[in-house]
């Protein structure tokens, strides 16, 4: 059966480390499917930017002014915008497009530290439930198939080897002008890595029901045929447990 013969709806739960390719495949799903794409971490990288232009972090301890960032969580907006040029959603600040602001070392290097914050996960997740309420979604993160969306059809747990991750995400940076060396991007990879594993809030962990997808040496085309396929298989056993229920 075609997957374009897709009649019920789901939703697509990406797990997974830091740099793993997660965005990359669930943008090319969503696009293939017509479905939804929620960048999870982007929400909150975002926040992590507006502590950062409020001075809410200590730019040499990298303290956090928790008290003062959850009282100001009310004047976080964040939502996200279809870019016609990209034909992908940019992330929305208080209005202002900051797609680009957020994807710095300065942001990444701190983003762990906001996401560890639990009233910052609450008002998170509770928008990205609104968002994905009506199904027909993929949402990347670290906590979707365990937490925000238990219930979710297809989860995935997505994992590469290290320097294969650290090789992507330096051509990341590169590609917007921003050069660090292998030994920076990995340390700091390792650093996120072991803060969203073992923070108190929503750990990263597999989802008992999540499959793996080792894509340190697949093709995009590979990872996208293997997801398509789990997909086609999800839908032909419903297809006949519906017919068992005639
Ligand atoms: O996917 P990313 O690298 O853009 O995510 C940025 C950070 O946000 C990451 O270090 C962990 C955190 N995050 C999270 O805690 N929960 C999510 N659902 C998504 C991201």
């Amino acid at each position: 059966m075609s997957i374009f013969g897709l009649v019920q709806k789901i939703t697509i739960a990406i797990d997974g480390y830091s740099s793993c390719g997660k965005s990359t495949l669930a943008k090319t799903l969503a696009q293939k499917l017509h479905y939804n794409y929620i960048d999870t971490g982007a929400m909150y990288r975002a926040v992590t930017l507006y502590a950062l232009r409020h001075k809410l972090i200590d730019e040499t301890t990298l303290e956090v002014n928790v008290n003062e960032l959850i009282k100001k969580l009310p004047d976080i907006e964040i939502s996200f915008e279809f870019n016609t040029a990209t034909h992908h959603s940019d992330v929305i600040l208080n209005g202002e497009n900051v797609e680009k602001e957020i994807r710095t070392m300065q942001v990444s290097e701190r983003v762990s530290k906001i996401s560890s914050i639990k009233e910052v996960r609450e008002k998170m997740v509770t928008a990205q439930r609104q968002m994905g309420k009506h199904k027909a979604v993929v949402l990347d993160g670290r906590d979707i198939g365990t937490h925000v969306f238990p219930k979710a059809e297809l989860k995935l747990f997505m994992t590469a080897d290290m320097d294969v991750r650290t090789k992507r995400r330096m051509d990341e940076y590169s590609s917007k002008g921003q050069y660090f060396s292998f030994e920076e991007v990995k340390q700091s990879l390792m650093q996120r890595d072991y803060d969203d594993i073992n923070r108190i809030e929503s750990p990263l962990i597999k989802a008992d029901d999540a499959v793996v997808l080792d894509n340190s040496e697949l093709s995009r085309e590979e990872q996208l045929e293997f997801v398509l396929k789990l997909i086609s298989d999800l839908q032909l056993i419903a297809n006949k447990e519906e017919q068992a229920k005639h």
